[in-house]
């Protein structure tokens, strides 16, 4: 099985192929190359092909695969039209199966009319990269139907693993876990009671490696991640046990978070203050080697040490703006409680 994996070098495409290489696959990344030099970055086995490009300059990146042929093209790192529009043209009647790394952002679910969302729940992205994504999926199930090659579409949600970061409620890269470890309170959105999942990146992985050239798929969309939901109480507790403490969490509407600073609160406006229950029992019924084996306490710890490792924790130090939210929510008699 020949298998392209365009941005091989990431956060899942680490889960990615450690599971095509237990299945003897024959693996080439591309990638610009700028991650192996990065602190903590994980080595590849020497049999994997390396090749090293922008996919953004279209026609270099289009005419460098025009002399190849891969029984599975994954894309990792697509995010625009005309990204999905170069990869039709690049890898059209030149792969068997197209296997486009989406994400249920695509369902924006800002209104739940169901509680746990499947692949059924309407796209109705409410964010940019959200609404891109949707474009992407479209453009490359109408190369399937036209027959330029066989389409999967897979939608992992947040997903986390060594070499990555943690999420918090808030942040992308939060200064909640240095908080919690120094025994200070963090935040956290509305009641604490929102819906949410994380999956590691190795069981996320899974799914990505066994669609490969698994024909019941073609043509399909998957959503990629564990059964297990939690709220954000859940969360901050289990990440807090993973740092061997216990998590004060104070709650105040996520409105009021945002405005304090929109861009650096980013996540959460676009995401994370919406429910994110979504389930994969359609993967697990299409691709019966998907299981999510990971449980997030222990993946939490991982990550954490990792970041530790590579010496890229981020300190909460010289936050004003993050004490200063903390002081004003007490000064109203908002109180921490325990997660
Ligand atoms: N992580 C999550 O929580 C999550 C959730 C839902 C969906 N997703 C989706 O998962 C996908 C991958 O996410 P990730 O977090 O695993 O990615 P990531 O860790 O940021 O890795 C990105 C990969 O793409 C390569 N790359 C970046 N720009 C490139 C370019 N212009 N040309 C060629 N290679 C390029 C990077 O290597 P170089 O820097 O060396 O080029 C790296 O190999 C994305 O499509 C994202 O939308 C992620």
């Amino acid at each position: 099985m020949r298998i392209l994996i365009i941005g091989g070098t990431g956060l899942i495409s680490a889960g990615i192929v450690k599971h095509l290489l237990l299945r003897g696959a024959d693996i080439t990344l591309f990638n610009r190359g700028q991650r192996s030099t990065k602190p903590g970055a994980a080595s590849l086995p020497g049999e994997i092909r390396q090749l090293v490009g922008d996919r953004n300059d279209f026609d270099v990146f289009e005419r460098r695969f025009a002399a190849e042929r891969f029984d599975v093209v994954i894309d990792m790192i697509g995010f625009t039209p005309q990204q999905a529009m170069s990869s039709v043209r690049a890898f059209r009647g030149r792969c068997e199966q197209f296997i486009f790394c989406s994400t249920v952002c695509v369902y924006g679910s800002k209104i739940s009319s169901h509680a746990i969302i499947d692949e059924q729940f309407p796209r109705n992205p409410v964010s940019e990269y959200g609404r891109n994504k949707k474009v992407c999926e479209d453009l490359l199930l109408d190369a399937d139907a036209r027959g330029d090659f066989r389409t999967t579409i897979i939608r992992p949600s947040s997903t986390y693993g060594e070499g990555g970061r943690l999420i918090d409620n808030l942040e992308f890269d939060p200064v909640a876990w240095d908080r919690i470890c120094k025994g200070l309170p963090v935040l956290c959105a509305g009641d604490g009671l929102g819906l949410w999942n994380s999956t590691h990146r190795d069981d996320v992985g899974k799914l990505f490696a066994h669609a490969a050239l698994n024909p019941v798929t073609y043509g399909e969309a998957y959503n990629a991640t564990t059964e297990r939901i939690f709220t954000w109480r859940d969360y901050y507790r289990e990440a807090a046990a993973a740092l061997g403490t216990t998590a004060q969490v104070v709650l105040m509407p996520a409105s009021w978070i945002i405005d304090h600073d929109p861009a650096r609160f980013g996540l959460l406006r676009e995401i994370t203050q919406f429910h994110g229950p979504y389930t994969s029992v359609k993967a697990r019924h299409d691709v019966p080697h998907f299981s999510c084996d990971i449980d997030f306490r222990t993946g939490a710890q991982r990550t954490l040490n990792a970041i530790r490792a590579a010496n890229t924790w981020r300190s909460s130090d010289n936050d004003p703006l993050y004490q200063a939210m903390i002081d004003k929510a007490q000064s109203i008699g908002v109180r921490p409680i325990e997660a």
